[in-house]
C-alpha cells in the first residue's frame, strides 16, 4: 500500500451507546468480532467525524445527528421506537434491528413460561401451598387448548412453533398474510376479533407501530373467550392497561403475564404490582447477549464493508 492509498484507508470507527447495557461486555465482544474496526463509547466521542456506524439502545436526543459521517444505526433491540424517540435522528440513515437467534429463542422461553404458568394453574398451586393445602386440580388437555400469537416474524412465527411442537392449537395474526406450517394463520385488523376467539391463551410479540399501539384494548379482551391469559412482551403501550385491569376485574381475562408496559418502570401505584393474576417481570423477556449479538452485528458490518446490502434493514413506511 503506498502512503497515499494508507492516508486513505481510515479504520472504520463504531460508537456504542446504552444506558442499560454493560459497555465492559459489549466492547470487548464487538472488538473479538470486528478487530478491523475502532471502538468508542459515548459520550467520549473523539472526533465526531470518525464514527461510521452507531450501535445504540435509547440514545439520547441529539447524539446521532451529531455525527457527521454516521452511515448506519444498529439498534440493541429487536424494537427500534427507542431510536424513532429521538425527534433530530438523521431520517435518512438505514436503522437495523436486531435480529439474534438468541433473542428470539429466549422469547420463545419467556412465552412458554407464561403460558404454561397458567396452563399448569401455578397460581392456584402457589396459593395451596401458601395454606398447606394438598389439592389436585384436573389438567386442560392441551390439544383441545389454543395458544394465539401476534405476530409472525423472526420471533412470533418461533413462538408459534414452540407451542405447536407442544401439542397446542395454535393461531398465528400478522398485518400481512403469512403461512406457516400447523398454524392456523389470520391477518388484518377485520380478522383480529375472529382470530382472538378461540385464543385461551394470547401471546403479544408485535413491533410498536401506529397500527398495533393500542391493539389490546376493551375490545379485544372481550373478545377473548372468557377467562384467558394474555402474556405480552412485545411493548408496554400494546396494552391498554386500564382495559386490561377492568377485564381481570370480571375475570374476562384470567390472567396476565407482563414483561412490558406502557411507562417503565410503572408507577409504585400501578395497580398491576399488587394485582393476585399478574406476574410481573421488568422487560427481561428477551435480552440482547453480546455473545450472541456481537456476532450479528459484526456480519452486517462485514456486508457494509464490503459493499454489500445490509441485512434486517427497518422499512420506516412499516415500521419495523
Ligand atoms: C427489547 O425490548 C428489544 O427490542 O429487543
Amino acid at each position: 500500500m503506498i502512503a497515499g492509498e494508507q492516508a486513505l484507508a481510515k479504520r472504520s470507527c463504531m460508537l456504542f451507546s446504552s444506558p442499560d447495557d454493560p459497555v465492559d461486555v459489549w466492547v470487548p465482544e464487538l472488538q473479538r468480532n470486528l478487530p478491523e474496526v475502532e471502538f468508542r463509547v459515548a459520550p467520549e466521542l473523539g472526533a465526531a467525524a470518525d464514527i461510521d456506524y452507531a450501535i445504540v439502545w435509547k440514545p439520547p436526543a441529539g447524539l446521532l445527528a451529531s455525527l457527521p459521517n454516521l452511515k448506519v444505526i444498529f439498534s440493541i433491540g429487536a424494537g427500534i421506537d427507542h431510536i424513532l424517540a429521538d425527534p433530530e435522528r438523521p431520517k435518512a440513515l438505514p436503522i437495523v434491528r436486531m435480529v439474534d437467534p438468541y433473542l428470539r429463542d429466549m422469547m420463545c422461553e419467556y412465552a412458554l413460561l407464561g403460558v404454561l404458568h397458567f396452563h399448569r394453574f401455578m397460581p392456584e398451586y402457589q396459593a395451596d401451598q401458601q395454606a398447606r393445602v394438598w389439592q389436585r386440580r384436573w389438567p386442560h388437555y392441551t390439544p383441545e387448548m389454543t395458544v394465539g400469537v401476534l405476530g409472525l416474524g423472526e420471533i412470533g412465527a418461533k413462538v408459534a412453533e414452540s407451542f405447536r411442537q407442544l401439542g397446542f392449537r395454535v393461531r398465528g395474526w400478522s398485518r400481512g398474510e403469512k403461512r406457516l406450517p400447523g398454524i392456523e394463520c389470520f391477518h388484518g385488523r377485520a380478522a383480529l376479533p375472529v382470530m382472538l376467539s378461540a385464543c385461551h391463551y394470547l401471546v403479544c410479540v408485535l413491533p410498536l407501530t401506529g397500527e398495533t399501539a393500542g391493539l389490546l384494548d376493551a375490545a379485544a379482551f372481550a373478545a377473548l373467550p372468557r377467562g384467558a391469559v394474555v402474556v405480552s412482551i412485545g411493548r408496554g403501550k400494546h396494552v391498554v392497561e386500564p382495559d386490561l385491569l377492568s377485564a381481570l376485574e370480571s375475570g374476562q381475562v384470567g390472567g396476565a403475564f407482563l414483561d412490558v408496559y406502557a411507562s417503565e418502570p410503572p408507577q409504585p401505584a400501578h395497580p398491576f404490582w399488587r394485582h393476585p393474576r399478574v406476574i410481573m417481570t421488568p422487560h427481561i423477556a428477551g435480552e440482547i447477549v453480546p455473545k450472541s449479538s456481537a456476532k450479528v452485528v459484526a456480519a452486517n458490518v462485514r456486508r457494509h464493508l464490503a459493499g454489500e446490502p445490509i441485512a434486517h434493514v427497518v422499512d420506516l413506511a412499516r415500521g419495523y
